[in-house]
């Protein structure tokens, strides 16, 4: 059985991907780490092996590679986009940092690695509407420029180390088990929260900010799947476009009225959200990933925004 080490289990997917991978290969297979294990839920420090390492310390994830005899690292180490530009060092020095160690200790290693990139490595002059797999990539944010930054690197360990380098453009994510990390899309997720709070939602982006999307289920499902694929037939490898649905605010908050009519949603501007959000596709065209390695997305608006009520109606009672 394949053994896993994930960096960043603490995080708004490592608290999803990491239960689904040891659901997948065995819970004493998939080692949990984050920078900060009080991040961890309590049901990922229970069922299997849960560590502490900083991902800019090389040291510290060679280390775990070599005694748990690692094959393949989930890298999800990163300063999500909105934050990472108030702080552009810190969102280079993360980013890059614990990408190029996850590089260096899977060459060293023999591990295969997998790391995110996002919409986000994309730029105003990228074509807004299908954007292609293979097109401009000039991203006007430290964070894109990070992933962008990361998609040649990861593509160039492959191709000169043979390192099994495999990654996806993510789009916005929604979630109900951790809260998102300071990102653009955060909104669609922060809208469901105060649906089933009662409260009134103040959207950051304004009305007509089409922004492509995912449910978790179907990112999990993306993950897992990409690194499982028959390398003979992946042509790309770092990154894949994925999307499940795109949307702006006043068509997610309609279909949240649906279900909570009395439900209510104002705008208060976030120039600096807005900015980096009109620098981004509408939709991308993720055919290639389909193509490649099946990429097929389960969840829409609709299913998705039933079962985001339902989750968080549980969970927030
Ligand atoms: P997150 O911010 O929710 O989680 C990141 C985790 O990394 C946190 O638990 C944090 O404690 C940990 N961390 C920070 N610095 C660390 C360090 N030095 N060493 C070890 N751990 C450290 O991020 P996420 O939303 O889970 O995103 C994971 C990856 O997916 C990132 O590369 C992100 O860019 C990418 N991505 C996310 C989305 C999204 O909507 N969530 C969309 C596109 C791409
Ligand atoms: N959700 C992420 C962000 O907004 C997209 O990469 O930063």
């Amino acid at each position: 059985m394949k053994k896993i080490l994930v960096l960043g289990s603490g995080g708004q997917i490592g608290s999803e991907l990491t239960v689904k991978l040891r659901e997948v290969y065995g819970n004493s297979n998939v080692v949990a780490t984050d920078l900060d294990v009080s991040r961890l839920t309590a049901q990922i420090k229970e069922d299997g092996p849960c560590l502490s390492c900083d991902a800019t310390k090389a040291e510290q994830i060679a280390a775990i590679v070599k005694e748990h005899k690692i094959d393949a690292i989930y890298n999800l180490v990163a300063i999500l986009s909105a934050t990472a530009e108030k702080n552009p060092m810190l969102g280079w020095d993360v980013g890059m940092g614990a990408l190029i160690n996850c590089l260096e200790v899977s060459r060293e290693y023999k591990a295969a690695l997998f790391t995110p990139s996002s919409i986000g490595a994309f730029g105003p002059n990228t074509p807004l509407n299908g954007t292609p797999q293979d097109t401009i990539q000039r991203p006007q944010t430290i964070y894109g420029v990070t992933k962008v930054a990361g998609e040649l690197l990861s593509d160039y360990y492959f191709k000169r180390f043979g390192v099994d380098t495999r990654s996806v453009r993510f789009p916005g994510l929604i979630s109900y088990v951790a809260l998102p990390g300071g990102g653009t899309t955060d909104y669609a997720v922060d809208i469901y929260y105060a649906a089933v709070k009662g409260e009134k939602f103040e959207c950051p982006l304004a009305k007509g900010t089409l922004l492509d999307m995912m449910y978790m289920p179907d990112a999990i499902d993306a993950a897992i799947k990409i690194m499982e694929a028959d390398p003979a037939k992946l042509i790309h490898r770092n990154s894949f476009n994925v999307t499940a649905m795109h949307f702006d605010p006043e068509e997610i908050y309609a279909e949240i009225r649906k279900h909570k009519p009395s439900f209510e949603m104002v705008y208060k501007h976030d120039p600096l959200k807005q900015q980096i959000a009109d620098s981004w596709p509408n939709w991308m065209d993720d055919s290639a990933a389909r193509q490649e390695w099946g990429f097929k997305p389960e969840y829409d608006l609709a299913k998705m925004t039933v079962d985001m009520l339902d989750k968080l109606s549980l969970k927030l009672k």
